[in-house]
């Protein structure tokens, strides 16, 4: 059997050293630094001839440079003769621009996904990409794009650190019910419900609580992103104008954009977690655990 080594890239390295603990392989290196001139430099240091490899990098912060960069380097692994190259994208950047709203606007994701589909990979894992108007990601990405999801590893820190006695859990707006029905059954069949959410703009959302029962209950809240923290906002005005008692916020993926975390904080949460597909000061929970089972299945590990 070919040797397997991990490579993580500039947003991708505490995940990979993880993932080389969970599935007990080696750790490589890369260099990754800048011309003179901002254009990236990248050097793999370790032998990947002959070797399955599997590269991570999340699209977090700096999405436009690191996509150049994860580009660059899968091309680079292929190109130094890898047998496979596996790649782990643990935030998945532009997909939330997945449609022509205006007229003349590009559809960055699906310029995105062929550009992944052009380096003609062995398998692209993700983790919970936030699919609104494109459901099956393997029409863009091609057929092997694994879409994975963090919420059953936010679950086990509720378990772990929460009393989940007279618990609810909500999702914020429609899309979120897929997240608060994993975790209302990882936290043991709980009941759950979805909020309505109305965008008016990238920042300003209003939120509505129909037909929601939360008068004297715990709540925890799951969505995939808070970026501006405007739906947790206003999901969480709308559960105490119902009555809602403690409130945990739950979130795959923390991008905390403007001012979002002193928002989130000011709301004196019970608490905030994400997980750490995106670094930021909430990311308590580690990603390389819902990970770490698939690429054990495709490369038979
Ligand atoms: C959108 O539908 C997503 O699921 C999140 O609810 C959204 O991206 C959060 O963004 P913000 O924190 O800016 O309201």
């Amino acid at each position: 059997m070919s040797s397997i080594i991990i490579l993580g890239g500039s947003a991708g390295e505490h995940i990979a050293i993880e993932l080389a603990k969970l599935l007990n392989v080696e750790l490589g290196s890369l260099e990754i630094r800048k011309f003179p001139d901002n254009e990236t430099y990248i050097r793999i240091l370790s032998d990947v001839s002959g070797k399955k490899v599997i590269y991570v990098n999340s699209l977090q912060r700096k999405p436009n440079e690191l996509i150049i960069e994860t580009l660059y380097t899968l091309d680079t692994i292929r190109d130094l003769g890898a047998e496979e190259v596996h790649a782990v994208i643990p935030y998945m950047a532009y997909a939330r621009q997945d449609e022509r709203f205006n007229p003349g606007e590009a559809i960055s994701i699906l310029s995105l996904a062929k550009l992944f589909k052009a380096l003609d990979i062995d398998g692209i894992y993700t983790v919970d990409m936030h699919l609104h108007r494109i459901t099956d990601p393997t029409k863009i990405f091609g057929a092997k794009f694994y879409n994975l999801t963090g919420v059953r590893e936010l679950a086990k820190y509720i378990k772990r650190y929460h009393s989940i006695e007279n618990t609810v859990v909500i999702g914020p707006d429609e899309e979120a019910e897929q997240w608060a029905k994993i975790m209302a059954e990882e936290l043991g069949d709980l009941e759950f419900s979805i909020l309505e959410k109305r965008r008016l703009s990238a920042e300003e959302v209003v939120i509505e609580a129909r037909d929601v029962e939360v008068r004297g209950k715990n709540v925890v809240i799951v969505d995939d992103i808070i970026s501006t923290g405007g739906t947790i906002v206003e999901a969480v005005k709308a559960l105490r104008n119902l009555g809602a008692k403690d409130i945990i916020v739950t979130t795959v993926h923390p991008i905390l954009v403007k001012g979002a975390l002193p928002r989130l904080l000011r709301l004196c949460l019970k608490d905030l977690v994400g997980t750490n597909t995106v670094l930021s000061p909430i990311s308590k929970v580690s990603i390389a655990p819902a990970i770490a089972p698939r690429l054990k299945e495709q490369l038979n590990l």
